[in-house]
């Protein structure tokens, strides 16, 4: 009797193993089953890129085979005064991407938001001038590019340069240098890491009227022969906007001017909108109310099917034109830390990710996005 058990204990021990070293392998996961068509990439904070929680790295790498970082290479962060540059954060992003393999993404070098004052004004607080200005972007942009050359393969150039009505958008840089701020950007850009690819990032190009704006700045680039090789939609959606239609009409548009589109800050809103989250201009808050945060318990059934739904439907389009689509890019790994808990409304409940707040799978919300690969 003794044996037998033993026998039993010993095989059972075998099944598992083998069992278990099977289900790894089998384990489909947006980098899997998308690999021959797009990389699927996601925004880290910093702590995920130091690695606090260990679980959050290992979902990271597990689904995912390229990475953005959500703040630590924006101005303010790396950059954030005269002459003082703080690569601590930038470095350990870069680091988590290299020893996971990723595609590592750079965000941003040149915004209007997240850039502190300092850089557009002279020691007597007067705005520079525009030679002053454009030495000051060419520094930056040459020593962050510098830092991280050859391995930062793709930058975000230029961030959110348009009006919602396709004209250009009247910030510091534009005001100070001129409409060909962008140019230069690329300029500089492209010297500092000939090998990079570029692109220009913004939101709400689902909307037919900003979008020509968009395909207005890549053809300007392509005439003045500067490279350019994507457009970033950053597809920040809800249940509401963000239709099949306009999605589908985004990416034919750039499929007819040439160029590839990339999907670069990807997440579905569940809350209502109140009006002022159908831009994702980070300006653009509202104040809290009680009726506009309903989930506080818990996300409903019904609304998640519909975020399941939302996410298949968009992910079977970017398959169909996968030719043209290099990206896609979640914005954050969970709703534990989406920036959607805090806009445009501080404090509130949101479930925008295919992971809940305790990292646990969204099962239905992933099944659906695994099924659109078929
Ligand atoms: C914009 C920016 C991102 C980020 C989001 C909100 O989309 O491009 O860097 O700030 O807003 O997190």
């Amino acid at each position: 009797m003794k044996t037998v058990s033993k026998y039993i204990a010993v095989f059972g021990c075998l099944f598992l193993t083998i069992g278990s070293a099977h289900s790894q392998q089998d384990v489909q996961t947006f980098k899997s089953v998308f690999k021959d068509k797009f990389y699927v990439g996601v925004a880290i904070n910093r702590q995920q890129a130091m690695g606090v929680d260990k679980k959050e790295q290992d979902l990271i790498k597990q689904y995912y085979n390229c990475i953005s970082p959500e703040n630590d290479l924006k101005w303010e962060n790396i950059h954030p005064a005269e002459g003082t540059y703080n690569f601590r954060p930038a470095d350990a992003y870069v680091e988590f991407g290299k020893q996971s393999g990723m595609f590592i993404i750079g965000h941003t070098l040149v915004w209007h938001s997240q850039t502190p004052d300092w850089v557009f004004k002279d020691a007597k607080g007067n705005d520079l001038t525009r030679e002053a200005l454009l030495a000051r972007m060419k520094d930056h942009i040459e020593t962050v590019m510098h830092r991280y050359k050859g391995i930062i393969k793709g930058w975000d150039v230029v961030n959110e340069a348009l009006n919602e009505d396709g004209s250009l958008r009247n910030s510091k840089w534009r005001t100070i240098i001129g409409d060909d701020y962008i140019e230069k950007a690329f300029e500089y850009a492209h010297a500092a890491d000939p090998h990079a690819e570029l692109y220009y990032n913004d939101y709400n190009l689902n909307q037919s009227e900003k979008r020509s704006g968009a395909i207005e700045i890549v053809q300007q680039l392509k005439q003045k022969g500067l490279p350019i090789k994507a457009v970033g939609e950053q597809a920040h959606y809800s249940l509401w906007h963000g239709t099949d239609k306009e999605v589908e009409a985004l990416i034919r548009d750039f499929i007819n001017v040439g160029i590839v589109v990339n999907f670069t800050e990807f997440d579905i809103s569940v809350l209502p909108d109140k009006g002022a989250s159908t831009t994702a201009d980070v300006a653009n808050t509202a104040k809290y109310e009680e009726r506009l945060n309903p989930y506080t318990a818990g996300l409903p059934t019904d609304v998640q099917q519909q975020l399941a739904d939302r996410y298949g439907n968009i992910f079977k389009l970017f398959v169909k034109y996968s030719d043209n689509i290099d990206r896609v890019t979640f914005w954050g790994l969970s709703d534990r830390n989406t920036w959607l808990n805090n806009w445009p409304i501080r404090g509130r409940t949101n479930y925008p990710l295919p992971f809940s707040r305790d990292l646990s799978l969204k099962k239905d919300v992933v099944a659906k996005i695994l099924q659109a690969a078929k």
